[in-house]
C-alpha cells in the first residue's frame, strides 16, 4: 500500500459502514446491527450482519466479512485503491493517485494518454475512405454502428499514427514502450497496420492495449496484440470486465468466453454478462476477478478440443478459490458465435438453461476416455468416477451418479458403493486426526476473534498470556498486541485495512472460521481458551522433556528433569 495508513483510516473513520452498504442494497435493523440479504453468494434469507460499533459486515454463510472498503472491492469488482477513492470523492478528502506517486508518474500517465489517442484515431480512420473494406467486413459480422460504437472498434491505418503522436511530443522512446509504435532496424513505426482495432481495457474501463484483427489477407497472424506494458497486463483482465460487471450482478451469474469476438455476438442478442480469457489459459488473478463478478460461473468455451483443455484449466484455477462452475459444451466445435449464426438466440439459451455440472462434465470427459470394451479401461474410469464423488457432499447427487455409472459399467451399486465407502475410510481418519488438534486451534480462532473485536479481551489475554502454538496464529497474535500497543482506539475495520498489505498475515486472519462464532463472550469463556492453550504447551514441554530424559545418561541431570516434569505435571 502506498498510501499512509493514518490518512486510509481517517477515510474509513468519515463514513458509517451503514450508510455506505445501504446503497448498495436494503438493509434492516434487528437490535444493534443491520441485516441484508448476502449479496456474495445466491441468499435467500438476510443472512449478512453489518455491525455500526464495529463497523464491518459479516456473512454467516458464506463468510464475506471486512471493512467498508472491502465491501466495495468486492461489490464492485475494483481494487483497494479504487473503493478507497470513491470513499475519499465521497467525503470530499483529497488522495493521490499511488501509481503515479510511486512510480514515475509521468510515463505512466502518458502512455494512459497515447492510448486515448490511439483509440480515437482508430475509431476515426473506420469511417474514412479508406475504412470501406473493413466496415464492410464488419457489416458482414452484424456490427451495426451502436456495436461498433460500444465496443470502441476502430481500424489501424497505413503506418501514420506514429507521426501523429510525435507531433504531440511524444518521444519515439515512449511510443515503442507504449506498445503502439515499435522499432525495426532503428526505425519506429505504426504497431497495427491495418487491422481492425478492438481496445482491451483496465477494470475501470480504460484503454490500456489494443488487439487488432486482419479483415482483407490471409498471411498473417489472425489477431495482434499489443506488448504487455507498465498499464497493460494481459492476465490481471478479462475482456468486457467493466461492462459485464453490472449485467452479471442483474442476472446473477457471469458467463465466461474465449474469444472478445464471442464477447460481441453475445450482446448483439442481448447476453451480456459475458466476459472472455482472451485464447490464453487462465491465471489466478483472473480467476478472482470471475469469482468478484458471480459465484455462479457458466463456462462456455470453443466447442473443439482446446476448448476442453481450456474448460479444465479454468475449473481448476476456480476450484483452487473455492469455486465450483458450471459448464456449457457447444456442438459441432462451433465456439459461441459461430453457434448463434448457425442456431440462433433461442437455441443458446437453452444450452444456457441446462449448464452441466462441473461434476457431469468430468464425468463426460472420463467416459469419451473410456473403451467399454476393455476391463482396464472400465475399472480406471470408475476409479476416476468415484473419486470425483469423494467431494461431493450431496448424498443424492452421489446416488444419481453411482446408479448411471453401474448402467454404463455393469458394475453393481454395493461394489461402487464399497469403493467410495473405502475411499471415505481414509478421508475419516485423517478429520479425526484434525479434531484433537482442532480443540486447540479453535481456542486460537476464538481468542484472536474477540482479542481484535473487544480491547476488554486482550487485556485478559495480556493479564493471563498464553502460548498460541500454531505459528502463524502466533505471528497474527504478536501482530494484534503490537497493533494494540500502537493505537489506543482499536477497531477491527482499521486493522483489516492495516493486513492489508501484510499477505500471509492477512489470509491468516481471513481463515478464522467467523461464521461459527458468536459475538457474544464470558470471562470465563476467555479463560477456558486460555487455560486449554496453556495445557497445551504445559504438555509439549513434558513431552519433550520425557524425550530428554530417556536419552540422558548422566543421573543427576536425569534427576534434573524428572523434578522438572513433576512441577510442571502439577500445573495441568
Ligand atoms: P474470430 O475468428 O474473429 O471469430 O475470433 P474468435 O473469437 O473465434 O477467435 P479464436 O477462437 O480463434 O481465439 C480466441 C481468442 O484468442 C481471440 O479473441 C484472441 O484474443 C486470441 N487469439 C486468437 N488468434 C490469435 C492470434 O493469432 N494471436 C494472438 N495473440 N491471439 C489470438
Ligand atoms: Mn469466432
Amino acid at each position: 500500500m502506498n498510501m499512509d495508513y493514518d490518512k486510509i483510516t481517517q477515510i474509513r473513520k468519515s463514513v458509517n459502514i451503514v450508510d455506505i452498504i445501504s446503497e448498495y442494497i436494503p438493509l434492516e435493523q434487528r437490535g444493534r446491527n443491520y441485516f441484508a440479504v448476502c449479496p456474495f453468494h445466491d441468499d435467500h434469507n438476510p443472512s449478512m450482519s453489518i455491525s455500526p460499533e464495529k463497523q464491518i459486515y459479516t456473512c454467516f454463510v458464506c463468510g464475506a466479512h471486512g471493512n467498508v472498503f472491502n465491501f466495495i472491492m468486492d461489490y464492485e469488482g475494483v481494487p483497494f485503491y479504487e473503493a478507497l477513492k470513491r470513499i475519499a470523492d465521497k467525503v470530499g478528502i483529497l488522495i493521490d493517485t499511488p501509481k503515479r506517486v510511486n512510480t514515475k508518474p509521468t510515463k505512466i500517465d502518458s502512455i494512459y494518454d497515447i492510448y486515448d489517442i490511439a483509440n480515437k484515431y482508430y475509431q476515426n480512420n473506420l469511417y474514412t475512405k479508406e475504412g470501406k473494406e473493413a466496415l464492410e467486413y464488419l457489416r458482414n459480422r452484424n456490427f451495426d454502428d451502436d456495436i461498433i460504437k460500444t465496443f470502441g472498434v476502430g481500424l489501424s491505418g497505413k503506418n501514420l499514427l506514429t507521426e501523429v503522436l510525435k507531433k504531440k511530443k511524444y518521444s519515439e522512446d515512449t511510443l515503442v514502450k507504449s506498445g503502439i509504435s515499435s522499432s525495426t532496424d532503428g526505425k519506429v513505426h505504426d504497431t497495427f497496420i491495418n487491422r481492425i482495432m478492438f481496445p482491451l481495457c483496465d477494470l475501470e474501463g480504460k484503454v490500456v492495449g489494443f488487439s487488432g484483427r486482419i479483415y482483407n489477407s490471409e498471411s498473417q497472424s489472425k489477431y495482434v496484440n499489443s506488448k504487455e506494458s507498465d498499464i497493460f497486463k494481459k492476465g490481471y483482465l478479462l475482456y468486457n470486465y467493466h461492462r459485464a460487471k453490472e449485467e452479471c450482478r442483474k442476472e446473477k451469474s457471469v458467463i465466461v468466453v474465449e474469444g472478445f469476438m464471442d464477447v460481441i455476438a453475445l450482446h448483439m442478442v442481448g447476453i451480456r454478462n459475458v466476459v472472455a480469457t482472451m485464447g490464453t489459459a487462465i491465471t489466478k488473478e483472473q480467476a478472482k476477478l470471475l469469482k468478484r463478478l458471480s459465484l455462479n460461473i457458466i463456462l462456455c468455451f470453443d466447442g473443439d478440443a482446446a476448448g476442453n483443455k481450456a474448460t479444465s484449466a479454468c475449473a481448476k484455477e476456480l476450484d483452487e478459490i473455492g469455486v465450483y462452475p458450471k459448464v456449457i459444451r457447444l456442438p459441432d466445435k462451433l465456439d459461441p458465435d459461430e453457434f448463434l449464426k448457425k442456431y440462433g438466440v433461442d437455441k443458446f439459451k437453452e444450452y444456457l438453461d441446462n449448464p452441466k455440472s462441473i461434476l457431469d462434465y468430468k464425468i463426460d470427459e472420463y467416459k469419451k476416455e473410456t473403451n467399454f470394451s476393455d476391463s482396464e479401461s472400465i475399472s480406471k474410469y470408475i476409479k476416476n468416477v468415484v473419486l470425483e464423488l469423494q467431494n461431493i457432499n450431496d448424498s443424492i447427487i452421489r446416488e444419481i451418479t453411482i446408479n448411471k455409472l453401474s448402467n454404463e459399467t455393469n458394475i453393481s451399486v454395493p461394489t461402487i458403493n464399497g469403493m467410495l465407502k473405502k475411499n471415505k475410510v481414509v478421508r475419516k481418519e485423517k478429520e479425526s486426526k484434525n479434531v484433537i488438534y482442532n480443540k486447540y486451534e479453535k481456542a486460537e480462532m476464538r481468542l484472536i476473534f474477540y482479542m481484535i473485536r473487544n480491547s476488554e479481551v486482550m487485556r485478559i489475554y495480556k493479564k493471563n498470556k498464553c502460548y498460541f502454538p500454531d505459528q502463524e496464529y502466533r505471528y497474527l497474535v504478536n501482530e494484534i498486541v503490537y497493533y494494540y500497543d500502537k493505537h489506543d482506539n482499536v477497531n477491527i475495520a482499521d486493522f483489516i485495512t492495516y493486513l492489508s498489505d501484510k499477505e500471509e498475515l492477512l489470509s491468516v486472519f481471513n481463515k478464522i472460521d467467523v461464521m461459527d462464532i458468536p459475538e457474544e463472550y464470558s470471562y470465563d469463556e476467555i479463560m477456558d481458551y486460555i487455560n486449554l492453550l496453556n495445557d497445551y504447551s504445559v504438555k509439549e514441554q513434558i513431552k519433550k522433556l520425557t524425550e530428554k530424559f530417556k536419552t540422558e545418561t548422566d543421573e543427576i541431570k536425569k534427576l534434573e528433569i524428572a523434578n522438572e516434569i513433576q512441577e510442571l505435571k502439577v500445573r495441568v
